[in-house]
This record gives structure tokens, C-alpha cells and sequence, in this order.
């Protein structure tokens, strides 16, 4: 993420991610922490340390080997960190504790493909890790475990995980997965929800795909269907 981003930009971007967590309702006080890969290791936040009083020069640096330099990291750098070290296909993992996300993973609930939108985190399902301690190695590689394939996971008795190509991605599949959280949630209310069959679901994955789905009307292939009007001469 540095090859466009300097890293003064990245760390004022990552404060106002860390506060659009917030204010968009998907965490709450100190909870929930975010890193981003740079050059040779990554940025993360500091452990405890209120969104609204950080700054940008509070984010601590870290290398891959646990070194840092600054702040305490988050209670939870080893499952950054083994993150941004085995999933070399993003750049960014957000962690939170969405109600709806955290109340299902509370019951260990995965989320099926009850409603196509699933697919955004790449599978069928979108898994709940087993539970392990805050701040551990076992919750790092439970963690990792049910990211096998997928851009979120939820953390059972604990939260949710998203990862992302871009702060903005991370922050909007976080808040996807929130919302089909709430949906199933809701759903789940009437009964369980039938769920959609994985040769539809494979459909829906291919055409995310395709679509660059969730990345912004910019992004390539962001319509396979309409072409832009051609520019009337001047
Ligand atoms: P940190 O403040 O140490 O990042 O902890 C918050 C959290 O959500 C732990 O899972």
C-alpha cells in the first residue's frame, strides 16, 4: 500500500478508518483494531487507546518478526500479523465488534448463503472461528483457519475479521458483514432460512468477481453489461 500512499498519508488515513469504525455504528469505545501492510512489515494501532484522542504518530510500527517501535501494539498484532504474512492477496485487516456479527458468533454461528450477499467475503460461508483468549497465538491460528479462502470471518465469542485490498474495502465488507449479520439474525426469527444452493452461489461469486462488485464504480470491469455513452463531438 505504499507504492502510491506515503506513509504520513497511510497513518492519517488508517486514524480516519479507525474513527469511521465508530462513527458507523460496527464498534464501540477501544474495541477493535486495524492494520495495514507498508514496505518490509506493517502499521497497527496502539492497544487501548481511544479513536478519538489517537493520532495519526500513535500507530505503531511492526516487522513480522513481533519488533516494534512506539506504543504498545494491539493486544492483537499476532493475528495482524499472521494474517498479513500468510494472505499475500490483501494489505489490510480490520477487526471490530459489530452487535450483530458478535451476537451470532456468540452462538459459534457461521453465516450460509441465506441471501446471495455472503458471497462478498468469497465463499459459500462466511465461518466463525473457535474460540480462543484475546491476544493469543490459539486465536491468531483459529483466526487464520477460518479466513482459509475467505476475506472475513467471524471470532466466536468474540467479533468479526475483515480484510481488504484498501482501507475503504476493509471498512465496507466489515460493514457488509454486519449487515447480513443483522439480516440472518432477523431472519432466523421466522425459522431458518432456506439457503441458496452452491451452483447458484458459484454464479454469484463469478459475477462479484467479474464486476470488481463492492470496489467502487472506477474499478475494472466494475459493469460487464453498460458501456459508457460515447462523448458527443465538440
Ligand atoms: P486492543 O486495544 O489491544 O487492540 O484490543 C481491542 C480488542 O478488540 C481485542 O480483541
Amino acid at each position: 500500500m505504499t507504492d502510491t500512499t506515503d506513509i504520513a498519508t497511510l497513518r492519517r488515513q488508517m486514524l480516519e478508518t479507525c474513527r469511521r469504525m465508530n462513527s458507523s455504528g460496527i464498534n464501540q469505545g477501544t474495541a477493535g483494531n486495524l492494520s495495514v501492510r507498508t514496505g518490509n512489515g506493517f502499521l497497527v494501532t496502539p492497544s487501548s487507546m481511544p479513536y478519538d484522542t489517537m493520532t495519526p504518530e500513535d500507530l505503531v510500527e511492526m516487522d513480522f518478526d513481533g519488533s516494534y517501535a512506539g506504543h504498545r501494539p494491539s493486544s492483537e498484532w499476532r493475528f495482524h500479523r499472521d494474517i498479513l504474512k500468510n494472505r499475500t492477496d490483501i494489505d489490510v485487516v480490520l477487526h471490530c465488534h459489530s452487535i450483530y456479527a458478535t451476537t451470532l458468533a456468540c452462538h459459534h454461528k457461521t453465516i450460509p448463503s441465506f441471501h446471495y450477499m455472503t458471497g462478498v467475503a468469497g465463499g459459500t460461508t462466511i465461518r466463525c472461528a473457535e474460540y480462543a483468549t484475546f491476544g493469543t497465538q490459539a486465536l491468531s491460528d483459529a483466526a487464520l483457519k477460518a479466513l482459509d479462502g475467505r476475506l472475513a470471518c467471524l471470532l466466536g465469542q468474540h467479533g468479526q475479521i475483515s480484510l481488504g485490498n484498501t482501507l475503504e474495502h476493509a471498512l465496507w465488507l466489515a460493514i457488509e458483514v454486519e449487515t447480513l449479520s443483522r439480516m440472518y439474525v432477523q431472519a432466523l426469527t421466522l425459522g431458518e432460512p432456506p439457503i441458496l444452493p452452491d451452483d447458484e452461489m458459484e454464479r454469484v461469486i463469478a459475477q462479484m468477481k467479474r464486476m470488481s462488485y463492492g470496489h467502487g464504480p472506477e474499478a475494472e470491469g466494475s459493469n460487464d453489461i453498460a458501456r459508457p455513452r460515447a462523448k458527443s463531438p465538440e
